[in-house]
C-alpha cells in the first residue's frame, strides 16, 4: 500500500476504488502551492491535484517518496514539468475524456456572445420584452464567417468539426499542419497574424506554456479585424486582459466569450459590466460524465505508475523528451 494525497475530493467513484488498494488522503480546502503543498504531500508517493494547485519546485525537492503527479486537467501548467522531470517524476493529465465538453463549450460561447444569449435573457427579466420586433438585439451569423483557431490539438480539432457543422470557414494556426485530423476544409496558417488578420472569430486552445503567455497581447487583440469576436476557453494567460478590455471597450472587438481569467478566479473588473462579453466560472469540462470520467483516467494513471509501470496520459516522465 502506497501513501496517495489528494487535495480535493472527485466525484463519482474512483477515488473510493482507489481507496481499496492504496492508503488516500483526500484533502478540503483552498488551493495549494510551494511549501504547503509539500507539506500535505509529505512522504506521499502520488499526488492527485486540481489545476488551482501549483506544484513548484519545492514538491520535488522535499517529497522524495513522489512517483506520480496526476493532475485533474489536460493543461498542466501548474506544475514545474522541468522540475519533475528531473526528480524523474511522472507528470500526467487527462486528455481525451474533456475534449467534446470543452469544445461543446466553446460552441456555446461561440452562440451565446454572437447571438447576444446572454444579454437577451437579461432583457427579458428585466421586464423589457415588449414583444418580437424587426431589430430587436441583433446578432451575428457564424454561416460563412471565418473561425480562426489558434492550437490544433484535440480540442481545436473537435472545435473545428463543430464550427464546420454550423457553415463556418476554418483556418488554424499551430506549429505545424495537421493532416491527421483529416480536416482538409481547415486550413493552415503558418503566421499567426496573418491569421488573426483575416477571420471573424479567434478561438484559443492551446497549452498555456511561457512560449504562449500573452500570445494575444495588445498588439495582436488589436490586429485582429474590427467587429471581430474572441472566445477564450484555455487558460487566461494566454491573453493580455487588460488590453482585451481596451480593445472591446474601444469597440475594435464585437464581443468576447471566456471561461478562463489571467489572474483567475479574479475577473478583471473592468470586463464585468461589458454587455458585450459572456463570462463563465471556467466550465470547459464541466459535465458529470467528464469530470467522472477524468477522475477515473487520473486513478488509473496513479495506479499504473504505483504497480511500476508507465501511466496512460503521461505529459513528462521517465523516458520520455525534457519538457520544453
Ligand atoms: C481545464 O481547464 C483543463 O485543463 O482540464
Ligand atoms: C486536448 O486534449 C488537446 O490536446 O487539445
Amino acid at each position: 500500500m502506497a501513501r496517495v494525497a489528494v487535495t480535493s475530493p472527485l466525484p463519482g467513484e474512483a477515488l473510493d476504488q482507489l481507496a481499496t488498494l492504496h492508503q488516500v488522503t483526500v484533502r478540503q480546502g483552498p488551493p495549494l502551492s510551494g511549501e504547503a503543498l509539500a507539506t500535505f504531500v509529505g512522504n506521499a508517493e502520488a499526488l492527485i491535484c486540481l489545476l488551482a494547485d501549483r506544484v513548484d519546485a519545492v514538491v520535488f525537492e522535499r517529497a522524495k517518496q513522489l512517483r506520480v503527479v496526476a493532475v485533474y486537467a489536460v493543461g498542466v501548467n501548474n506544475v514545474d514539468l522541468p522540475a519533475a522531470y528531473g526528480a524523474g517524476v511522472w507528470v500526467t493529465n487527462t486528455p481525451d475524456v474533456l475534449t467534446d465538453a470543452t469544445a461543446d463549450l466553446t460552441m456555446a460561447l461561440l452562440l451565446a456572445v454572437t447571438r447576444r444569449v446572454v444579454e437577451g435573457d437579461r432583457f427579458l427579466r428585466e421586464g423589457r420584452f415588449t414583444g418580437w420586433s424587426p431589430d430587436l438585439l441583433l446578432g451575428t451569423g457564424l454561416q460563412g464567417k471565418h473561425l480562426g483557431i489558434v492550437g490544433f490539438g484535440r480540442i481545436g480539432q473537435a472545435v473545428a468539426r463543430r464550427a464546420l457543422a454550423f457553415g463556418m470557414k476554418v483556418m488554424y494556426h499551430s506549429r505545424r499542419p495537421h493532416p491527421e485530423a483529416g480536416l482538409p476544409e481547415a486550413i493552415w496558417v503558418s503566421d499567426l497574424d496573418a491569421l488573426l488578420g483575416q477571420v471573424d472569430v479567434v478561438s484559443l486552445h492551446c497549452p498555456l506554456t511561457p512560449q504562449t503567455r500573452h500570445l494575444l497581447n495588445r498588439r495582436r487583440l488589436f490586429q485582429m479585424r474590427k467587429g471581430a469576436f474572441l472566445i477564450n476557453a484555455a487558460r487566461g494567460e494566454v491573453v493580455e486582459e487588460g488590453a482585451l478590455v481596451e480593445a472591446l471597450t474601444s469597440g475594435h472587438l464585437a464581443g468576447a466569450g471566456l471561461d478562463v481569467y489571467e489572474h483567475e478566479p479574479q475577473v478583471h473588473p473592468g470586463l464585468v459590466n461589458l454587455p458585450n462579453v459572456v463570462l463563465l466560472p471556467h466550465l470547459g469540462s464541466a459535465t458529470r460524465e467528464t469530470r467522472e470520467a477524468m477522475a477515473r483516467l487520473v486513478v488509473e494513471n496513479v495506479r499504473a505508475v504505483l504497480a511500476g509501470g508507465p501511466p496512460a496520459t503521461p505529459v513528462v516522465g521517465p523516458g520520455l523528451p525534457p519538457p520544453t
